[in-house]
């Protein structure tokens, strides 16, 4: 169950949308900040405040690859796969980020840290190989850049207090 500040929150956001629909993938987010990932109960929440149907919610929910219907690590690592960075090494990098973080993609590490997905373009296309740690996005990135990264990004996942790995704002890093 949501605070009533959040669902209070959601419901003006909501109100200022032209439709409820144009929202939903805002509230999604917002809910996914506060469960962590997007639970069961979140979708029926999700509906009740949006007026759809719980299954029209998870089809959204589904779609966009930033929604999580499974428990996620405190920080999903989305490295991209799609032409550019592929191009510049994108494939050796996830290689490099499963030895680093000793798990395949798809999986979470065993300190509920990290997960670990492919995806498609993150729109960095021009500082290639790219990867999105949390709401980070990192380009032109090197084993080394790599390694630096994890360490000071698990650092701030332990710290972190709450369910949720993910910030409203996008960063940009380049090391
Ligand atoms: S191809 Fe990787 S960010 Fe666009």
């Amino acid at each position: 169950m949501i605070p009533e500040t959040l669902k209070t929150d959601l419901q003006a956001r909501i109100a200022a949308a032209v439709t409820p629909r144009e929202a939903a993938v805002d509230v999604l987010k917002s809910l996914q900040a506060h469960y962590g990932w997007l639970t069961d109960e979140a979708v029926i929440e999700a509906a009740c405040l949006l007026g759809l149907s719980p299954l029209q919610v998870d089809e959204l929910a589904t779609f966009y690859e930033m929604l999580y219907r499974r428990p996620v690590g405190k920080r999903v690592i989305h490295v991209c796969d799609s032409i550019s960075c592929w191009a510049m090494g994108g494939e050796t990098m996830l290689a490099h980020l499963a030895r680093r973080l000793d798990m395949q993609p798809g999986e979470t590490t065993t300190d509920g840290c990290f997960t670990l997905l492919p995806c498609c373009c993150l729109g960095n296309c021009g500082e290639g190989p790219t990867m999105m740690v949390g709401d980070t996005l990192y380009g032109r990135l090197t084993p080394e850049s790599i390694d630096a990264i994890i360490d000071q990004e698990r650092k701030n996942a332990l710290h972190q207090t709450g369910t949720a790995g993910n910030q409203n704002a996008q960063r940009r890093n380049t090391p």
